[in-house]
């Protein structure tokens, strides 16, 4: 690897987003346009259009990186979901100054002990395993953990790693934190987990992109995890509701053994109340992120991204297949 420059000061910096087209990838493109930088998006261009701004190589990097080969950029961001090949091949095609991968809180090995930091013990690494959408979390961490290495071997103190929380907000296609948006909005009387001390830590995709995006104008090398400071899950659900509620809404409480019973599944998925978990996994919607706030990170009110998510959802069409929580019937079963 040659020399590579420093990142840019804010505003000048020649940035590329491996990914652009969804989400995350998509807002840190968009947050990269709004400061002024010059931002490549290299995708297939299959899940959406890059932001405006933003110009797109396009890039199948289940076939090869060819299209980047030998480019130089101040900054990369890269999204890869769970492929080892395709963050080596990335590293191996471009040349920069500073290169952030997006790792996630499932890279954990402990997933029950709360306040845990980003220096808490890892799952082991696992480099053999590639997919687009990850059906084991465990086995999403383990491939995040071998391309965080990746990435920290070729870059050292000029890597940052970002093990995402929860994302939420506008262009989530996961149905977590937007099913209670459009449920709250719809009224009448909703099912919600009554588990007591039950803790929640999402974080809004917007401010996690504006954060990455400063992150890489100032070089900031280091692990973190990129989520807000945590609440609980029924504070959350509480914001939720008086942000977004339609006035007659009436939170129903049903206890974990009653839910279970019903065959009401945890965290995602369908026939699921999202964000719920058993305490086995408390740990890692409680992280410690104080080191995170150091560095930069600023998380908005929980009330603006349930604002955010009902807008999307809207967007999306209310009536639409969801990949997450009850269906109307299911509810009204439990009720
Ligand atoms: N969602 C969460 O709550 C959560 C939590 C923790 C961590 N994370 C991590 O956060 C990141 C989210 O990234 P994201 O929101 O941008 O969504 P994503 O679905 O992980 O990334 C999708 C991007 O990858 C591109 N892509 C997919 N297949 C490709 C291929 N064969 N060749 C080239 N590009 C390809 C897509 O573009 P095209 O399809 O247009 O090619 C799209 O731009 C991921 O690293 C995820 O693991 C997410």
């Amino acid at each position: 690897m040659t020399t590579p420059p420093r990142p840019g000061e804010a505003g000048d910096m020649r940035l590329l987003v491996l990914g652009g087209t969804v989400f995350l990838s998509r807002a840190v493109a968009a947050a990269a346009v709004g400061a002024g930088h010059e931002v490549v998006c290299a995708a297939r261009g299959r899940s959406g259009s890059v932001p405006a701004g933003a110009e797109l190589v396009e890039v199948d990097r289940d076939v090869s990186h060819a299209p980047l080969r030998g480019s130089r950029f101040d900054a990369v961001v890269d999204v890869a979901t769970m492929s080892l090949p395709w963050v080596r091949d990335a590293l191996a095609a471009v040349d920069a100054g500073h290169w952030t991968f997006v790792s996630s809180i499932n890279a954990y090995a402990d997933t029950a002990t709360r306040g845990q930091t980003a220096a808490a013990p890892l799952l082991a690494p696992r480099s053999d395993v590639s997919a687009t959408t990850p059906e084991d979390p465990e086995l999403y961490g383990t491939v995040k953990v071998a391309c965080e290495e990746a990435v920290r071997a070729a870059y050292g103190d000029r890597a940052l790693v970002v093990r995402g929380g929860l994302m939420c907000g506008p262009g989530d296609v996961w149905d977590r934190f937007g099913y209670w948006a459009a449920r709250f909005a719809r009224g009448g009387r909703a099912v919600v987990p009554e588990v007591p001390g039950h803790p929640a830590q999402v974080v809004d995709v917007r401010d996690l992109a504006e954060w990455i995006v400063r992150s890489a104008e100032q070089g900031l090398g280091g692990t973190f995890d990129g989520t807000a400071p945590g609440t609980t899950l029924a504070a959350l659900l509480d914001e939720v509701a008086a942000a977004v509620g339609a006035p007659d809404l009436e939170l129903v409480g049903r206890p974990a053994e009653e839910l279970a019973a019903a065959g009401v599944g945890i965290w995602a998925g369908p026939r699921s109340l999202p964000l719920w978990l058993p305490e086995s996994h408390w740990g890692i919607v409680d992280r410690d992120v104080s080191a995170t706030l150091a560095a930069g990170f600023t998380a908005r009110p929980l009330a603006e991204t349930a604002r955010a998510a009902l807008a999307w959802e809207r967007e999306l069409g209310a009536d639409r297949p969801r990949v997450a929580g009850l269906t109307a019937a299911e509810e009204a079963a439990l009720l």
